[in-house]
C-alpha cells in the first residue's frame, strides 16, 4: 500500500552536463517501472537542466537542502518558493552531512519541513544515529528525539506526502550496510514514534526509506523488510546503470 521511492543523492557530483548525460543513459532503464517513485536529487545549478531533461518521464527532481523562509537576505540560500517556481517536487531535509558540515540541528529542520509543506514540496527528512550512538545502546532515543523535533508543531491533516529516511551515520558511504533485520528494527522505531505523535493512521501511511550504502546487491534484501518502503542511494546513484539496477530490484 505504501509506494516505493527511491531518491539519488548526487551530493556535490556531476557538473549540469554530467548530469544531463546521466538522464540521457538512466530514462530508458526506467522507462517501463511504475511499481516505484524515482526522484533525482542533483545540485542546485542542475535541478532546472535535470527537470528539462526528465520532462515527460516518470521521473521527479529533488533538491538537497532548502532554506526555510520564502524570501530575504540570505546569501547562497534557495527558497522554496525557487524551488517550487521551476517545478521541483521534493526536497531532503537534514541529511546527515548537512547537520555534521552546516551547523543544521533538529531545530532548523523542524522548520524546514514545515515550509516544504506550506509549499507543498514533498520533505524526505533524514534522520541517523552516530556510531557511538549506536555501541552505546542509544538508536532508539536519538531516532526518537529526531523525529519528535522534526514533526513538532505539525498538524496531523499536513502531514500527508511526508518521507523519512533512516541513514544510520556509520553506514554513509562507507560500504558498511545496516543488516536488513537492523534497519527494519530502526524504522519499526520511527513509525511507532511517527504514530505516538500524529497518530496511527498518518504512521501506517509514512514511506520510511533507508539510506547507507545502498548498492545494486543488497537493494533487494533490504526492500523485502516490509517496513523499508524505499532508498535514498548516495555513491551508488551516480551511474545510470548502478541506479537503474536499485530501481529495477526484483522483490523474492
Ligand atoms: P551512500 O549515501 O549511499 O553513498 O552511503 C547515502 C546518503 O548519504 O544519502
Amino acid at each position: 500500500m505504501r509506494k516505493t521511492l527511491f531518491a539519488a543523492n548526487w551530493k556535490m557530483y556531476k557538473t549540469p552536463a554530467e548530469a544531463l548525460s546521466f538522464v540521457q543513459a538512466f530514462r530508458p532503464l526506467v522507462a517501463s517501472q511504475t511499481r516505484d517513485e524515482i526522484v533525482l536529487c542533483p545540485s542546485m545549478l542542475s535541478l532546472a537542466p535535470v527537470l528539462d531533461a526528465v520532462k515527460g518521464s516518470n521521473i521527479s527532481v529533488g533538491a538537497q537542502n532548502m532554506h526555510s523562509s520564502d524570501e530575504g537576505a540570505f546569501t547562497g540560500e534557495t527558497s522554496p518558493i525557487m524551488l517550487k517556481a521551476i517545478g521541483c517536487t521534493h526536497v531532503l531535509i537534514g541529511h546527515s552531512e548537512r547537520r555534521q558540515y552546516f551547523n543544521e540541528t533538529d531545530d532548523s529542520v523542524n522548520l524546514k519541513l514545515k515550509s516544504a509543506l506550506a509549499h507543498g514540496i514533498v520533505p524526505i527528512v533524514c534522520v541517523g544515529e552516530l556510531l557511538a550512538e549506536r555501541e552505546t545502546g542509544h538508536t532508539s532515543e536519538v531516532l526518537h528525539r529526531q523525529v519528535g523535533n522534526a514533526l513538532a508543531g505539525i498538524a496531523p491533516e499536513h502531514t500527508a506526502p511526508i518521507v523519512i529516511a533512516y541513514e544510520p551515520v556509520w553506514a554513509i558511504g562507507t560500504g558498511k550496510t545496516a543488516t536488513p533485520e537492523l534497519a527494519a528494527d530502526a524504522h519499526l522505531t520511527i513509525r511507532t514514534t511517527v504514530a505516538g505523535i500524529l497518530g496511527r493512521d498518518i504512521a501506517d501511511k509514512m514511506r520510511i526509506l533507508y539510506g547507507g550504502s545502498v548498492k545494486p546487491d543488497n537493494a533487494a534484501s533490504l526492500l523485502n523488510q516490509p517496513e523499508i518502503d524505499g532508498a535514498l542511494v548516495g555513491g551508488a546513484s551516480l551511474d545510470p546503470a548502478s541506479f537503474a539496477k536499485i530501481v529495477n530490484y526484483t522483490s523474492f
